[in-house]
């Protein structure tokens, strides 16, 4: 029997080993696909963290507060806020190499619903596959012991407590019962159920649903994020359209031309996610079309090919140029926020069962994540379940 199994290998889940590794903790990871496939490797626009000098902690826990709609819990925003930029600076340390300006500092951007710039990028508009190779290679270092191609079926409990879990090995085609004292599930959301999403296939709330039948509380499971601009193009998948590019400066406009965010939100096309997300659907339905459009070809255009790389080369490759042209866009399902209830050392109701991560509910985004909030939650409470 092992001490302790890690499910997931996304940024929570990664995180979770590299601390149990350090504790002297035996732990081994599973996870569902390749290591390094994850809603985290996808993740575009940042991570955001409280380092730079016009920011100070107030100022990120009431914005993530706001954002929330009244339903986060306090005390779970406040771990996540103080307790970010050390798990930052650690992620730095390991060699994640963010974005930076001409003067060598690290490059805050602005998203969504921040009232300063504080969200942290790299590769331009590939900060999460940044996060995922810097932590795989720790883990590496480590001699943490990832198992690919196994997703997870069910939960085994006994008397309350967790005592391992029941996979199925895809690439066996094997069922395979791993023993453990405990468990962390950092399983992700289950946004991919959805028809339109920005989430990889993979992202079916598998850990939510185990935990679920083996008797976990499950909370705010009403709240899914829909990301206001996703990719809406011919046969194009509905491909991420970072909120950075309106932190840019990109703009919002309907089938008219006119840009209409003006009508629903004083903060314009950087007000929160619900807002902008629910003035496009209004859109659309007024207008009986099935998108309106981004649009940043105001912009320089070598300015965006170097700041959105990813962005502009998949919307190439279906034949919009973005330095050029407005880009057809309409919400998709992006992010749970609900998921297993959790306290603060994302303890569950399950005797040796911990949650991190978009699987679990500590309450620390409410109705609402704050924009690129989710990066530092895995960081932050990914530590603290180990
Ligand atoms: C984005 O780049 O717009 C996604 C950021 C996030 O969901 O936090």
């Amino acid at each position: 029997m092992r001490d302790c199994i890690v499910i997931g290998s996304g940024v929570a889940g990664l995180r979770a080993g590299i601390e149990l590794k350090r504790l002297g903790i035996d732990v081994a990871i599973f996870t569902k696909d390749k290591a390094s496939e994850s809603n985290t490797n996808y993740a575009q626009g940042g991570i955001a963290v409280c380092l730079s000098k016009n920011d100070n902690f107030d100022l990120h826990i009431k914005d993530t507060l706001i954002a929330g709609a009244g339903l986060c819990n306090k005390k779970s925003v406040e771990i996540l806020v103080k307790e970010g930029p050390d798990k930052v600076k650690e992620l730095i340390d390991w060699g994640c190499q963010f974005d930076k300006n001409e003067n060598g500092e690290l490059n805050f951007t602005k998203e969504a619903a921040h009232s300063v710039n504080r969200i942290l990028h790299a590769n331009g508009d590939a900060t999460g596959s940044e996060i995922e190779r810097t932590l795989l290679n720790k883990a590496q270092k480590e001699s943490i012991e990832i198992n690919e191609h196994y997703r997870l079926i069910d939960l085994l409990v006994e008397n309350k407590r967790v005592i391992g879990a029941k996979f199925h090995n895809l690439k066996e085609n094997t069922l395979n019962y791993i023993y453990a004292k405990s468990v962390v599930l950092a399983t992700g959301g289950y946004a991919a159920i959805y028809n339109h999403t920005t989430n990889p296939s993979l992202t079916t709330g598998d850990g939510i649903a185990s935990a679920f039948l083996a008797g976990c509380t499950v909370e705010d499971m009403e709240f899914v994020q829909f990301h206001p601009t996703a990719l809406n193009y011919k046969k194009a998948p509905s491909f991420l359209l970072s909120e950075s590019m309106r932190g840019e400066g990109a703009i919002l406009i309907n089938d008219k031309g006119e840009r209409f965010m003006e009508k629903y939100s004083k903060q314009l096309e950087l007000a929160p996610r619900d807002i902008v997300a629910r003035s496009i659907f209004s859109e659309m339905q007024n207008n009986l079309k099935d998108h309106v459009y981004l649009d940043i070809s105001h912009l320089d255009s070598e300015f965006v090919k170097k700041r959105f790389p990813t962005i502009y080369h998949e919307c190439l490759k279906y034949g919009l140029d973005i330095t050029k042209e407005p880009i057809p866009v309409s919400p998709a399902a992006h992010y749970t926020m609900g998921g297993v209830k959790t306290d603060v050392d994302c303890k569950t109701n399950i005797s040796g069962l911990f949650a991190c991560g978009e699987c679990a509910c500590n309450g620390v985004h409410g109705a609402n994540r704050l924009a690129s909030n989710s990066m530092l939650e895995g960081l932050v409470y990914g530590a603290r379940a180990a």
